[in-house]
């Protein structure tokens, strides 16, 4: 099972129930319950009434409740849920509905020990925490099932019902390969997975090239789960473990989103996904939800360019369909070594910087502040405080009803309206797989920091970008950048050659179509399938040492600006089949030799850079291709000021967002009005600090 969703689903996935900007949180009234020492509804009353007042229009609900509504196995008690249910209706309010099946009850961890997940020591873990269970358990599946199914059994008449939220966040919380279970289970779904895979064992061992060092198979059953004392061993081993680990996961979602989809056929199903999130291929998986949501936990520090990464990748995981931000902080979390507050007017901006992106809906983590446990300091929307005067409470009712505002104002235009782009950004979770967890050649390569590289300079430039995944149509593209391919079947080669020749323009770097989807070399010279796109043949490949760097020369006369730029981690040795080089290295034994080729190819053109360039060099590259091309947005703004187009059926809505604390002024070409203010700029538009216009 491999699945990739390439096609641009057109069709809104919202519930037409709500056709509004969804505004709310994760809540969990449970929590505020006789049995914890509160008067009956007294705190769940006070809820509803803030929730009026911040405009909330739908809330998450069940998260964490599973043992609240089954405490045991044959007793279910579904009574908070149902009035819960029946005075948020009353309210006007839309529920979320989550499976609750992200963390297991305790009971059913004594009653099926083999439900808890076994480490590569093989010592099974306790009980605690969260997605804490063995995803091939027959147990842990079984109990999902029933409590779904009566949970879909019970709900799916309720007027309140919008939206399915399966599990939490899938794998999340775990290492960089997820939780790999290593009971004799998993063992043996392994090798069943892989039967399914290959066919034959033959077929596995040719894959895995198991004849070196004399890792031949010659019975299913030998074959095990990848642990750490054997982690550098099989490279095409460690890659299947990696499929066969997000795969299990999927299987553990389809195992609940099936009964929801067979009980509630007209209810979207989604589950949070976690952005770049390593252990999961999320391109694999979204064709199987009806929508995207995802949880956004920028840092203070972390770069908008980084922030917008992530919410074009989510968008781009069903060509362009919106999404939901379905969990982000008011203020702080509590998870990080430091969790300092988002600043006046950031909640806002990066809330505002989610919907320029393409999502429809803003929710938080979480509503009512948890007065215990593990995250008891993270922030929410009603804080230990308890009441509504506090700073958090205030903007986040200032962005409802601004949200409210909008959703009356611009609707269902808005609403439907597509992010389109020009560009795309390839990625791929087997590709980002096999580079990290690859024996050598280095360990500096980290794949996500070469997308970003490019992505940034692509955001700095005020250019719109999609990203792509590996068996996407290129067609509609007119420029694509696959930083760091290292894998590229033969088919994708195919498909990258035919979108050059009919005249598109490619961009990769180094060490880019060394190895199959197998993980085995490219025969023949690299870049295996790429070569006679890019015209150039890589000879060797020098992996740096940290400290080691080299330098790029771009000559007088170059279609890029002249001079000297560092370069670091890798450099290629290639020669120029057909290529131009447009800049060489100025260092070392390689000295003179190509370090940026350009190679005209069919119509279009293919670039290849054979480093790690300094940021100059990519933002001198795109905006190489940006004069060519036109592809920045047509406002002139300050560099971290984003701009970024959602287009409507009658109107294009500009977003302008200033993620400086300083103001900035924006010229515009024409009158614009601001959808928010409802005002209409003549020749400049003024935005504070961290402030946000959508300019129709
Ligand atoms: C995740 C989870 C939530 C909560 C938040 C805290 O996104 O889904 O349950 O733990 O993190 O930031
Ligand atoms: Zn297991």
């Amino acid at each position: 099972m491999h699945v990739t969703s390439t096609a641009k689903e057109e069709k809104n996935p919202l519930n037409p129930r709500l056709p509004a900007f969804y505004f709310g949180a994760d809540y969990n009234p449970e929590q505020w319950t006789p049995t914890f020492g509160y008067e009956d509804e007294q705190v769940w009353l006070e809820d509803l009434r803030l929730m009026k007042q911040a405009h909330v229009n739908v809330v998450t609900l069940g998260v964490f409740s599973w043992t609240s509504l089954q405490p045991d196995e044959q007793t279910f008690s579904f009574g908070w849920l149902d009035r819960i249910m029946d005075l948020l209706h009353e309210q006007g309010i839309f529920v979320c509905l989550a499976t609750g099946t992200a963390a297991l009850p305790a009971w059913a961890a004594v009653a099926y020990p083999e439900i808890l997940p076994v480490d590569a020591q093989h010592v099974r873990r306790g009980y605690g925490e969260r997605q804490n269970y063995c995803p091939t358990s027959p147990d842990f599946r079984r109990l999902a099932r029933t409590q779904v199914e009566r949970l879909a059994k019970r709900y799916c008449d309720h007027p309140a019902l919008l939206l399915w939220h399966v599990s939490n966040e899938y794998c999340g919380g775990a290492t960089d390969r997820g939780i790999p279970c290593h009971c004799e289970r998993c063992q043996d779904r392994f090798r069943q997975w892989l039967r399914a895979r290959y066919g034959s064992l033959d077929a596995v061992n040719r894959s895995w090239m198991t004849a070196f060092w004399n890792h031949i198979y010659t019975d299913w059953e030998q074959i095990r789960i990848p642990g750490p004392s054997t982690d550098r061993g099989i490279q095409g081993q460690m890659l299947d473990f990696s499929r066969f680990i997000s795969d299990m996961y999927l299987e553990c979602y389809l195992n609940e989103a099936e009964i929801l989809r067979e009980l509630t056929p007209t209810i979207p199903i989604t589950t949070n996904m976690l952005g770049a999130y390593k252990p999961l291929d999320h391109s694999s998986w979204a064709p199987h939800l009806d929508i995207i949501s995802w949880d956004s936990y920028p840092a203070l520090t972390t770069h908008p360019a980084e922030t917008a990464f992530l919410h074009t990748l989510m968008r781009g995981l069903k060509g362009g369909q919106p999404f939901i931000l379905m969990e982000q902080t008011p203020s702080q979390v509590q998870w990080m070594a430091q969790n300092p507050l988002k600043r006046p007017g950031v909640m806002r901006l990066l809330s505002y910087q989610a919907i320029a992106h393409g999502a429809n809906a803003v929710q938080y983590f979480q509503w009512r502040q948890s007065r215990g446990s593990a995250e008891m300091y993270h922030g929410a929307l009603v804080s230990h405080a308890g009441h509504e005067n506090t700073r958090v409470f205030r903007e986040v009712t200032a962005l409802g009803e601004e949200l409210h505002a909008l959703s009356n104002s611009a609707g269902q235009d808005l609403l439907d309206a597509r992010v389109t782009a020009r560009v795309a950004l390839l990625f791929s979770w087997p590709n980002w797989w096999n580079v990290e967890f690859l024996p050598g050649p280095s360990d500096q390569i980290r794949y996500l920091d070469e997308i970003l590289l490019y992505y940034r300079a692509l955001w700095q430039a005020h250019i719109t970008v999609d990203v792509v995944f590996p068996d996407a149509d290129l067609s509609s593209y007119d420029l694509v950048i696959a930083p760091l391919l290292n894998m590229v079947s033969e088919q994708q080669g195919r498909s990258i050659e035919e979108y050059v020749k009919n005249g598109g323009i490619f961009v990769t770097s180094y060490f880019s179509g060394v190895v199959d989807e197998n993980a085995l070399a490219w025969l023949g010279g690299y870049p295996g399938p790429l070569r006679e796109t890019l015209g150039i043949w890589v000879e060797e490949f020098d992996p740096l040492e940290p400290e080691m760097a080299n330098t790029i020369i771009v000559p007088a006369g170059s279609r890029l600006p002249a001079g000297s730029y560092r370069c670091q981690r890798w450099c290629d040795l290639l020669h120029l089949e057909g290529a131009q080089a447009l800049a060489s290295f100025g260092e070392d034994f390689y000295v003179g030799q190509p370090a940026v080729t350009e190679n005209q190819f069919g119509a279009g053109r293919a670039f290849y850079i054979a480093t790690r360039p300094e940021e100059a060099l990519i933002r001198a590259l795109v905006a190489l291709l940006d004069d060519e091309l036109q592809l920045a947005s047509p406002l002139e703004v300050p560099e971290k000021v984003e701009i970024i187009q959602r287009r409507g059926q009658t109107g294009t809505y500009t977003f302008v967002l200033n993620h400086t604390a300083e103001p900035v002024e924006v010229s515009l070409a024409q009158p614009m009005y601001n959808v928010l203010t409802k005002t209409t700029h003549e020749h400049t538009i003024q935005l504070a600090g961290n402030d946000v216009a959508i300019l129709r």
